[in-house]
């Protein structure tokens, strides 16, 4: 099944007609490839989970797809499965595992994976990570902590050209945005870090970098339900970081086009394109994907909405 375009907003399919299953997903190139991680829901809406004050489905793990068009996906499996036989583990199916993003440490020769863990109830507040010889996996699993000290929530991870590297987190019962750089090996935080929007309740990151300045969108904090994104603009990953305001133009701005903010794909000819998730709180394993080009109107950035995504 070959595909030239997806419906933004649905459930996309793979190469083999399956329904995609990377939410809350980030992108790594490597070697000519893209690899799509990210959350796989396929199961019901797990019911009456003890402690869960949302939505949610049981941990399966995190997914794998690669590609080299952006547009016709294989499954490469589930690269960081739960572990089913262990209640206290992070990765246990009544655990939270949200979020991950995988990058590539030229120096270690691995992969190595960041993603929000956390309990049901969403306190146990951690960043975990996990190391894979391949892209594709199997990743294993290191530890998760809190950064710092801080609890984590929604995260991601960003590798600058120079090789060093950045935890972003939402922290301070996601009031404030931390941003750490990470030690060499991407294993672990440095204690070079800063604070972002304080009080400005900011999740979903996505960040990136254009003709040298660094760009970040966000959402606001409302669980599974869109809300207006805003962008910030920075000459440096530790800030100081401005407020640009909310990008999307159009009908269904004001909702982010009913999407969220998972990542930024860093695309040929200077093109960027924002990948975002529809969640769906009542069937999250349905939950569909919009990836928007993004446009420009000299340095302000301007998100519209687009029916289709149909390549780079
Ligand atoms: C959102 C967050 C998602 C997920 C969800 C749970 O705010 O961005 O990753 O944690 O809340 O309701």
């Amino acid at each position: 099944m070959t595909h030239t375009e997806h419906k933004n907003g649905d459930i996309w399919l793979d190469i083999d007609g399956e329904p995609i299953q990377v939410h809350g997903g980030g992108m790594l190139l490597h070697q000519g490839v893209y690899y799509w991680y990210g959350e796989n829901k396929d199961s019901e809406n797990a019911v009456g989970a003890e402690g869960a004050l949302l939505d949610r489905v049981d941990v399966i793990g995190v997914s794998c797809y690669s590609s080299t068009d952006l547009l016709n996906w294989k499954n490469e499996g589930v690269v960081l499965p739960a572990v089913s036989d262990n209640p206290e583990h992070d990765l246990h199916p009544s655990k939270v595992a949200e979020r991950p993003k995988v990058i590539f440490n030229a120096k270690t020769g691995k992969f190595v994976l960041w993603l929000h863990i956390d309990t049901g109830d969403y306190k146990y507040a951690r960043t975990g990570v996990a190391v894979s010889d391949s892209p594709t996996g199997i990743f294993t699993y290191q530890r998760s902590f809190q950064p710092l000290g801080a609890d984590s929530r929604d995260m991601t991870v960003y590798q600058d050209d120079d090789g060093v590297a950045y935890l972003l987190h939402s922290s301070d019962w996601n009031a404030t945005l931390h941003i750490a750089r990470l030690s060499d090996d991407y294993l672990n935080v440095t204690g070079v870090s800063v604070l972002a929007f304080e009080k400005g309740y900011r999740e979903a990151p996505a960040i990136f970098k254009r003709n040298g300045r660094y760009y970040l969108i966000s959402s606001g904090c409302t669980g599974w339900n869109p809300n207006p994104a805003q962008v910030a603009v920075a000459e440096s990953v530790l800030g100081e970081w401005h407020v640009q305001g909310d990008p999307c133009e159009g009908e269904g701005a004001e909702t982010t086009f009913h999407t969220q903010s998972t990542f930024v794909i860093p695309g040929k000819d200077g093109k960027f394109v924002l990948m975002t998730d529809r969640w769906r709180p009542k069937d999250l394993r349905q939950s569909g994907y919009a990836w928007l080009p993004i446009d420009w109107d000299g340095d302000r950035l301007i998100l519209r909405w687009r029916d289709t995504w149909s390549g780079l």
